[in-house]
């Protein structure tokens, strides 16, 4: 096989390259900005702490598609319009149903939001209207399927979307088949805030890079749930829960301070730890912290929570480096009583009205995306017969 070895690669003939992309800027956008010094995230002009502060996840959504707040009676709308799409067809939720119990939820996410182009909503010959009912089909229904499909899993009756309240409560409505109370409504809402939107993630990038084809947006949303599922990217929330529950398996003797430095030791990378962009505290783990220590007092978690404390500070000392997103938000989840498997999907519910408002955005200044790779292999190599090989 070719060693990736670029030390003999002359530098004047070839560019040189980004591993990861690097640094590498590969379109403007309106949708969010990042300061990775500073530990600043803003969404389409306004601070994520206001926004976690003062918004609802479905404000943040027509914020994201417009770049602009909606006014009372566009939010209005833009509820209703989001209720009225909350049902699935039918073959997508017999696909549901009827799959392997055993597979991972954010495969059986992958496969449905995939089935639901086959059924999109009669198109308007308009395409920026038609990509923004896209983007809302999509984010009424992807909470419909996490929730059947985790009843379906466990031989629970499938809830029925409610006719009204928020994507949050009626997220956790149909996922526990019972209303759930204004604290659980409001973490919830808070999380879908601080997932929405990042900049130029890898699925997000993904997301893009399909639009530009000029493919579907059903497409690219899919696509970019096969780039979160991973534990680099969205997945890492579920391995910060099994890691922490590992621990936990240690009853009195759970030590997470020798725990952390022997996973350092061992060159293995701490899960919900370090970013690409942030050089400092991620400001949405900042939020999640805080809802992380209240909701473990409060649910007997306390434990969990103080691990979690005793990694940060060894991870500071031994490394400098500082949690992300996903470290504090799987405490939360775990805290209002979702399972671990399901965490990247909930990142999911929210994180797709970011990658449909980029999808959007790149539809209207398009250019397709073809970056090049450098060959290092050989070149000109003569022809063997099979049999002489
Ligand atoms: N644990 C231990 N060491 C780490 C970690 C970590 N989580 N993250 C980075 N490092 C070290 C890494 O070993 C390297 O050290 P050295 O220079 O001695 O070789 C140095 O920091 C630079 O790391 P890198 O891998 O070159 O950084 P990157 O920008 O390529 O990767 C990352 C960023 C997020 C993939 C990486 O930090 C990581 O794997 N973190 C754990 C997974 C994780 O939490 N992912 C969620 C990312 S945020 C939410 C999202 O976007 O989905």
């Amino acid at each position: 096989m070719a060693q990736h070895n670029l030390d003999n690669i002359d530098k004047n003939e070839y560019p040189h390259i980004n591993r990861g992309l690097d640094g590498i800027v590969a379109f403007s956008t309106t949708k969010s900005f990042i300061d990775g010094q500073k530990g600043e995230l803003i969404y389409s002009g306004y601070n994520i702490d206001v926004l976690a502060d003062k918004a609802t996840f479905e404000e943040v959504c027509f914020l994201l598609w417009n770049d602009r707040l909606p006014k009372k009676t566009e939010l209005e709308d833009l509820k209703n319009k989001l209720i009225a799409q909350r049902e699935l067809p039918k073959p997508v939720l017999n696909y549901i149903t009827s799959t392997n119990k055993e597979a991972e939820p954010m495969s059986v996410l992958r496969t449905a939001v995939s089935m639901l182009a086959d059924f999109e909503t009669e198109k308007t010959g308009d395409k920026s209207k038609d990509d923004r009912n896209h983007a809302i089909a999509m984010t009424a229904q992807i909470p419909t399927i996490i929730a059947a499909f985790d009843r379906a899993r466990k031989g629970k009756e499938i809830v029925s979307p409610l006719k009204e309240g928020s994507t949050a409560f009626n997220f956790l409505y149909m996922l526990n088949g019972k209303e759930p109370g204004e604290a659980a409504e409001q973490t919830m809402d808070l999380c879908l805030i601080l997932h929405a939107e990042h900049g130029m993630n890898a699925s997000t990038f993904t997301s893009r890079t399909i639009c530009a084809t000029e493919s579907d947006m059903f497409s690219a949303v899919t696509g970019a749930i096969g780039a979160l599922k991973g534990p680099l990217h969205g997945g890492a929330n579920t391995a910060v829960m099994n890691t922490l529950l590992e621990l936990e398996k240690d009853g009195e003797k759970a030590d997470a301070v020798a725990f952390t430095k022997k996973k350092l030791e061992n060159k293995e990378k701490m899960m919900g730890f370090g970013h690409r962009v942030y050089k400092t505290f991620d400001p949405r783990a900042v939020h999640l912290r805080k809802m992380s220590k209240k909701l473990s007092e409060e649910t007997g978690h306390v434990k969990l929570y103080e691990w979690s404390e005793d990694m940060l500070k060894t991870m500071k000392e031994e490394k400098d480096i500082d949690p992300n997103v996903d470290f504090f938000s799987a405490t939360v989840y775990y805290s209002i009583g979702i399972q671990p498997d399901l965490f990247t999907c909930i990142f999911t519910m929210s994180r797709v009205s970011g990658w449909s408002a980029h999808y959007i955005e790149q539809s209207e200044n398009n250019r397709l995306v073809r970056p090049r790779a450098l060959y290092i292999g050989e070149k000109n190599l003569e022809w063997t017969p099979v049999e002489e090989r």
